[in-house]
């Protein structure tokens, strides 16, 4: 028996080595963990229960008969993070560069299976040169199954991706299909195809870290939704996004236990608002004010900054934060801000994460560049999403709410619960100037008529009681007061409910 026993603490042994002690130093060396140590961090300690530790390939073409290492490639299992269960796979570059066999997409495609079976959410941690290339079209079959069950559990259970390493082919698709990517600066790259095929086929001469790194990924593509600066701060707010979410679609997000006051007044507020319109004011400061203990975990930060996305916790219970930033384009809408809030909406609604949204919109980008590349599609995304959301839905307006995009900001028309203006809003087609210009055209050689009708729109349009005659808007609220009452309106939709009309799937325009 005691030799049984050893035997089974020796092919463990050789498991962790993973690639060798040496691959291992190589990893080290480049700054990065290896897979386990990356999974010690993410999971509470000692929760971590590995499967497949012994499985190996069956490749017998070039020369791969030896080499086989157990667990191939991929350490997948379970753990909890915070006490609440999650699923994870972590790639091991030291086997074989992390590449991806038919087993060690059956390995990945195992947990996916059990986290949608039991609802948890599945985490990746992605270090891989992709298909396995000695493998073949057995490989490419392995990463469509693992595709497969992307698709098939989206909206069912959380899916985050952290890229960790070169990951090249099909590497990128996985992610790609699920609902977070995060990266690591200047150790992390993602790619379809790397440098040298770009030079071969196209002729450009580009970096790996100008072709697929965090700064490329985060700023320019949108591909990235945040980027950390070493494996461990990447890990450490992985787990502070875990604790936003709900284990899967059927479960509600966790409540917190929060100190901070849900009626806590925050007098700065009544002069956020600066005296001159044009002039722009940081939307971030609203959102920390309203926000428990000021935390927020903010999504795509560096890109189409001209809105914010994020989560937030009001009264310990996680809301989704979509604001238009004022700082930047002057807070409007354009092809880029629409997809980022779109696809934040999106997660809410399939996650049940209550949704508040923070408006202060000049409206849509105008010019060529726009239409060209279609902002009435992308822009039609953004009001998709909210149209279509079922969650609790409270909105602020704080200042401009100007033609479609006032519509587009959840309004009360595409379903929002609950609507507030500070006084200080302005809700009208559009801003007086230009509404003065096109109605009076005739008056244009005159100036002071000019002002005088003007100032007569202002009056009219420039506050938000016109939508509050209505009832478009269903309180006009003190800036101070904003945490209470946001606060108050989330507590009295606790138990909405909203049934959707039966279909297969909508066809949101893509
Ligand atoms: C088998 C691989 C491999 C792969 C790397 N290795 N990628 N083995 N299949 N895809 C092995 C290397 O041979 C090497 O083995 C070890 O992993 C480490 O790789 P290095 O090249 O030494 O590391 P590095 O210099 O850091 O470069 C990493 C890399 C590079 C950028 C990922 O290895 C690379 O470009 N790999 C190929 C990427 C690729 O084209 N993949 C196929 C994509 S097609 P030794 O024994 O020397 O340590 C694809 C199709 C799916 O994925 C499409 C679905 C839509």
């Amino acid at each position: 028996m005691r030799d049984i026993l050893d035997q089974l603490e020796q092919r463990r042994q050789a498991a962790r080595l993973g690639g060798g002690e040496a691959r291992i130093a190589a990893q080290h060396k480049k700054g990065k963990l290896t897979a386990r140590e990356r999974i010690e961090v993410l999971l509470d300690e000692g929760s971590f229960e590995e499967y497949d530790m012994y499985v190996t390939h069956r490749c017998v073409d070039f020369g791969m008969e030896g080499q086989k290492v157990p667990g191939d490639g991929v350490v997948t299992g379970w753990g909890t993070i915070n006490g609440r269960q999650v699923y994870v796979f972590s790639q091991d570059f030291t086997v074989l560069g992390g590449s991806l066999s038919e087993t060690h997409a059956q390995k990945i495609c195992k947990v996916m299976d059990m986290a949608a079976r039991v609802g948890a959410p599945v985490i990746g941690l992605n270090d891989s040169g992709g298909a396995r290339i000695q493998e073949g079209v057995a490989s490419l079959a392995g990463y469509a199954e693992v595709f497969r069950r992307n698709a098939e559990v989206s909206g069912v259970i959380p899916q985050i991706s952290v890229i960790m390493g070169p990951c090249a082919g099909g590497a990128v698709y996985s992610p790609a299909m699920t609902d977070f990517i995060f990266m690591v600066r200047d150790s992390s790259y993602m790619f379809v195809t790397g440098p040298d095929v770009v030079k071969t086929v196209t002729n450009e001469i580009v970096t790996a870290e100008e072709l697929g790194g965090a700064a490329t990924h985060t700023k320019k593509s949108s591909v990235a939704d945040g980027a950390f600066d070493n494996d461990v701060e990447a890990l450490m707010r992985v787990r502070d996004l875990f604790d936003f979410l709900p284990l899967s679609n059927r479960e509600k997000p966790p409540v917190r236990p929060f100190y901070d006051d849900p009626a806590r007044l925050d007098m700065r507020l009544d002069t956020l608002i600066p005296d001159s319109a044009t002039k722009p004011y940081d939307m971030r400061e609203l959102i920390l004010a309203i926000a428990d203990e000021g935390d927020f975990f903010e999504i795509a930060e560096s890109f189409a900054r001209n809105i914010l996305t994020g989560f937030i916790r009001i009264e310990g219970q996680t809301v989704g934060v979509v604001a238009n930033q004022p700082m930047v384009l002057a807070g409007c809408l354009d092809i880029d801000s629409s997809r980022k809030a779109a696809k934040f909406v999106r997660f809410c609604d399939a996650f049940n994460i209550p949704l508040l949204t923070l408006v202060d919109v000049p409206g849509f980008l105008p010019g060529t560049s726009q239409e060209y590349n279609g902002i009435i599609k992308h822009g039609a995304k953004l009001l998709f999403a909210y149209s279509q959301a079922t969650v609790p839905m409270v909105t602020l307006i704080t200042r401009k709410a100007y033609g479609g995009a006032y519509d587009v900001m959840a309004s009360k028309h595409i379903g929002a619960d609950v609507n507030y203006a500070w006084p200080t809003a302005e809700i009208a087609v559009m801003g007086a100037k230009g509404a003065t210009e096109i109605l009076y055209r005739s008056e244009l050689g005159d100036a002071e008529k000019i002002a005088r009708r003007t100032s007569d729109y202002e009056e009219r349009f420039a506050n938000p009681f016109v939508a509050a005659e209505r009832g478009f808007i269903d309180e006009v609220i003190m800036p101070h007061s904003s945490r209470r009452r946001i606060a108050r309106a989330f507590a009295a939709l606790r138990s909405k409910k909203q049934d959707c009309l039966w279909r297969k799937h909508d066809t949101i325009p893509l």
